[in-house]
């Protein structure tokens, strides 16, 4: 069956599960996307592109920004960023402090928000302007500069009481080295970016193309380097259900709040699934299936 057909095949099935999942309405501006959405992409190594649904609407990726960061810091601070942020799956929600308290402020990946915040810091020792690095990364693989919403970041800064906890608790071990305020707003806005299912297939297409730019020989990241994001993407991806993640779709993964789930398939293809309402856990329930489904019928789970 042709890729296309295969994707067409899915909606129908995933759209009846929207009303199973919440949209995320910790962050107030997100509280008022219509759930009832659906799309799905994919970008090959070879630069071809397939989609259904309302695949070329922009959201808010979210917590999906967080492999980017990783991969801009990861090229600037090697192996020197594993003293200050781990390589396990936390097996806790996204946003917990618990085990922060424990690991005297090292958080336990940078998936996580505490160690997504951890490399807003670490990013902006590489950078005067870290966000625009993040643009550039995103506009290098799509063409097109995305924009932010800054309701999305300025709603999330309000509210971020416990991202502030997070950064308040790793400056008080001394793994931060920026001002909270400072590493938040880098935070924020890396959260707020939009980008659509057709836009992150493509933007993450260099990770199941060992670190090239599909459809060409520009690389991104070194083989080596793309195959470790994907490996914390599989093991941290999907926070506390990455287990069951990876036991019932086998690809590695990121999920955002926004409701967006990015998945490689190495040596053949990134997907993006987008669908609002989510699981208890963060991860949007529609997507789950939809990349659940997909991986079974075209039979390239990683295992
Ligand atoms: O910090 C937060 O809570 C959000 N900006 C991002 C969380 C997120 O996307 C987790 N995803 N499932």
């Amino acid at each position: 069956m042709s890729l296309q057909k295969l994707i067409d095949g899915i909606a129908p099935s995933v759209i009846p599960l929207i009303s199973e999942g919440r949209v995320a309405d910790y962050i107030p501006a997100l509280a008022c996307v219509d759930a009832q959405q659906f799309g799905m992409a994919i970008h090959t190594v070879d630069g071809q592109t397939h989609h259904t649904g309302q695949s070329n609407t922009g959201f808010s990726i979210q917590s999906i920004s967080k492999v980017l960061t990783l991969t801009l810091a990861i090229e600037h601070h090697g192996r020197a960023l594993w003293q200050r942020v781990g390589l396990e799956p936390s097996g806790d929600p996204f946003n917990s402090l618990v085990q922060l308290e424990h690991k005297r402020g090292v958080p336990r990946n940078p998936l996580i928000n505490a160690g997504a915040i951890l490399v807003a810091d670490a990013l902006l020792d590489a950078y005067d302007d870290p966000i625009d690095a993040l643009l550039t990364l995103i506009e290098q693989q799509t063409g097109t500069r995305p924009k932010l919403d800054l309701e999305v970041a300025a709603s999330e800064k309000e509210t971020g009481f416990r991202n502030e906890a997070m950064a308040n608790l790793m400056k008080s071990f001394g793994n931060l080295q920026h001002p909270v305020e400072q590493v938040l707003d880098v935070y924020f806005r890396q959260c707020s970016i939009v980008l659509s299912c057709e836009e992150l297939a493509c933007v993450f297409a260099f990770l199941a193309n060992d670190g090239k730019q599909a459809g060409t020989e520009h690389t991104v990241v070194s083989a080596r380097r793309a195959r470790r994001i994907n490996a914390l993407m599989l093991t941290c991806g999907t926070y506390d259900r990455a287990g069951e993640f990876a036991f019932e779709v086998g690809l590695p993964a990121k999920s955002g709040v926004g409701g967006g789930i990015a998945a490689i398939v190495p040596g053949k293809m990134a997907l993006c699934a987008w669908s609002p309402a989510l699981s208890a856990s963060g991860n949007s329930v529609a997507a789950t299936e939809a990349l659940r489904l997909f991986a079974e019928r075209a039979n390239c789970s990683v295992f």
